[in-house]
Order: C-alpha cells, then structure tokens, then sequence
C-alpha cells in the first residue's frame, strides 16, 4: 500500500509516483510469454521517458523503442545498449538519421519510400551500411480510440505491402543499406487479439515472399499497443498474445521484438493532486485540484477515463462532481460528472494509471512548471525529477529582454 498522504506532505503536490516493482512485474510477465523464442522487448520511450525509469529498464535487459533522436540519446545516456534500441518515426530529419547511424543502433524503422532514400544517401555520405527496417502498415483496424490507431491506410504510419516490398528490394540492392527487420504497430491500447493476429500472419506473409526473393530478415518487430485496465476493460494476456504472434510466425526463424510502453508503466503511475476548493451552482458541483491538463492531458486530449480516489476523512454520501484544475480552459478536467465525497481543502485526489502518457505529454501551458516525479522500489521512494521552478520556466527567453 503506497502512504499517498505522507508522500504529498513530504514532496508537495501535485506529483506523479511510479511504481517501479509493478513495471519489473509487467516487464517479467510479457518476458516469459516469448520463452522458448528469441526475444526483445524494446520499451517504448515516449510512454514514460524519465531516465530513471529507462535505467530501470535498461537494468531488466530492456531494449528501447525511440521516435527521436532526443529518446535516442536518453535511452543511451540511461544504459541501453545501441545494439538494442529502434529507431522509428514518421519525419525523422538528416541530422536524425546521421547520429542514429552513427550511434550504431539495431535499426532504423523506416516508413516511406523517400525516407528509405534519404537513409541511403546519408550512409553512404558517412561511407558506411545502415541497417533498416520498414515498417508495414498492414490495414487492418485495432478498434481502439481513433487518435491512437495507427495501422489503417487513412493513418499516416508506414507504407502499404506492395511500397514495402519495393523497398526491400531496393534496400537489398543498395551497397549502404541492410534490411534487417519488418515492423507493424496497428495501434495502442488494444484489448482485442483479433487485429493482431490478423495483422501478424499479413507480416509474416509478407516474410515470406521476401524470403522466396533472398531476402532473409532477422526481425519481426510487432510494435507495441498491449491495452491496460483503466476502468472494466477486458485486456489481453501477454500470453495468449505472445501465442496470437507466435503462431502467425509459424515455420520462420526470426527474433521477435515487441515495444510495450503503456503496459509496462501507466499501471505502475499515479498522479497526487490536492484539493483546492470545492465550488457548486445550480447545475453542477466542482472539485477544483492543483494539478491540470498541463500535468495530465489524456482526460482533455482523448477524453480518456482515469480512476481517482480520494484521500480524505471524510464519509459523506458519494455525489457527482467535475474535478477541473486551475487552467483557463473548459477542457482542463480529470474527470466528468464523478461519484466522489465531500472533500475539504488538502484532501488528496489520487489519479490511477498515470505512468503511460502522462507527464511525457505535459506543458508549461499557462506558465505552470511541471510536476516532480517519484518513484518507488523496495518501499523506499526516490526522487527522479524535481518540481520544475519559475526560473526553469524562463530559462531560454530572459536573456533576450531588451
Ligand atoms: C512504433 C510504436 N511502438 C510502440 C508504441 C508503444 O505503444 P503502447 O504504449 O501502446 O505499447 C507506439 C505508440 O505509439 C509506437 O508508435
């Protein structure tokens, strides 16, 4: 049970805590749904990308899924090898593509025929071979949030079967170029096997008549996406997922990379924000907290739901309320129309599965600066950010007042 109440005293709210035993269990749990498989599971940066929580990671055996040159350089400055770090993105830029090169890392997932191109020329500018893999956008539908689905044709993510074919063979005849990998991510958030499966055995087809041309990759790279319980979702077991992959590979002898990021952390997160006031009109009652969409922006963004619980003396009946925070917009809520108690002034507000997408996504929005973030390991918690302060928050414009 984690003290929230003494953590908020000591740390000051609002602040995110991670768990990081939790993100050993999920690593660990999807780890050992591919045994008997050569295996990499490549976290997933951009889902929680403090350094701390990468050297975690890093010290599991993790590798690291990157969608800059920025999450290149952490996962490397936090102890993942370059050896097994990915590099993938829809509008990587030369300067991008040149230190990935020339960091040496297992690949660059590429996802157009241009960027296969401009990949050539700068390995062969820097007069070396540069190891690609392409990411397939095999058109099936994830049925997950439309901001999230990422492997239909109208989603702007990789390249169809037929362009990916082209760039193999172009890549194969390329002296700059080694295709080493094949990659698919449908979407995140999935809670359904189908979709997966189904864009799977496409891949892996596709493996196929690739390897009736010679070409022979080592990679089947199944992105990430592993949906999480916010609420009452029924989710996917890294097993019976593990399987789903695993059969539609059948008969191919490659290593299998998988790039969870919300699996591994949102569970392990939660977001302490405190009470500020509570206000009511004729309509409505609002819960208004310290922390805002600055802080937490999935509720505003994807009107995603969050469980929260209270932290509080209070055994009043449960009434609805708007937990909104201090920021001037309408969409700045964690929550509509939520059962809670009354609450006072310092009551907590404890937002659940906060560790995926959460302060990765924060802002300075309304000059506010960013939580601090704690983590949790053994029962002794650690300081892994500081709060960020004023002078923070001003630090590349003052010196150009005149
Ligand atoms: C290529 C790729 N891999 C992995 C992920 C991680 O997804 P998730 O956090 O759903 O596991 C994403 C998320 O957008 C992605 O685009």
């Amino acid at each position: 049970m984690i003290n929230f109440k003494e953590l908020a005293q000591e740390y000051k709210t609002p602040l995110y805590i991670y768990d990081l035993d939790y993100m050993t269990a999920q690593y660990n749990e999807l780890k050992q749904a591919f045994k008997g498989r050569k295996s990499i599971l490549a976290y997933a940066v951009k889902a929680n990308s403090n350094l701390s929580v990468i050297k975690h990671f890093a010290d599991l055996g993790s590798g690291a899924d990157c969608v800059s040159i920025g999450e290149v350089r952490r996962a490397i400055l936090a102890g993942i090898p370059a050896y097994r770090i990915i590099f993938s993105g829809v509008g990587k830029n030369d300067d991008e593509i040149r230190e990935a090169i020339q960091k040496d890392i297992l690949y660059i997932n590429v996802e157009s025929e241009a960027e296969l191109k401009r990949v050539e020329l700068i390995a062969k500018e820097l007069d070396t071979i540069c190891r690609i893999s392409v990411r397939v956008n095999p058109n099936i539908d994830p049925k997950t949030h439309p901001y999230i689905s990422t492997g239909l044709h109208g989603n702007k993510f990789g390249v169809d079967i037929n362009s990916a074919k082209r760039m193999y063979i172009l890549a194969k005849n390329s002296k700059n170029l080694d295709p080493v990998g094949i990659h698919f991510h449908i979407g995140s958030q999935l809670t359904e096997l189908e979709p997966i499966y189904e864009a799977a055995a496409i891949v892996a087809d596709m493996l196929r008549s690739l390897e009736a041309i010679d070409i022979e990759l080592k990679f089947f790279d199944v992105g990430g996406g592993l949906g999480i319980k916010y609420n009452d979702e029924i989710t996917i077991k890294p097993y019976d997922y593990a399987q789903a992959v695993l059969s539609a590979l059948k008969g191919l002898d490659l290593t299998v990379i998988c790039e969870p990021g919300r699996f591994l952390t949102a569970n392990a997160g939660y977001f302490v924000t405190k009470v500020l006031y509570e206000k009511k009109n004729e309509q409505k009652r609002f819960v208004v907290v310290d922390g805002a969409m600055n802080d937490l922006l999935r509720p505003a963004l994807y009107d995603a739901y969050h469980k929260i619980e209270a932290i509080t003396e209070s055994d009043s009946k449960l009434s609805k309320a708007d937990i909104v925070g201090p920021v001037c917009e309408s969409g700045d809520f964690f929550a509509k129309d939520y059962p809670l108690v009354d609450l006072q002034p310092n009551d907590l507000l404890v937002i659940h599965s906060a560790g995926a997408y959460g302060f990765g996504m924060g802002s300075n929005y309304n000059t506010r600066g960013r939580s601090a973030e704690l983590a949790l390991k053994g029962g002794e918690a650690r300081l892994i950010r500081k709060r960020e302060t004023f002078e923070d928050l001003i630090a590349l414009e003052k010196d150009f007042l005149d």
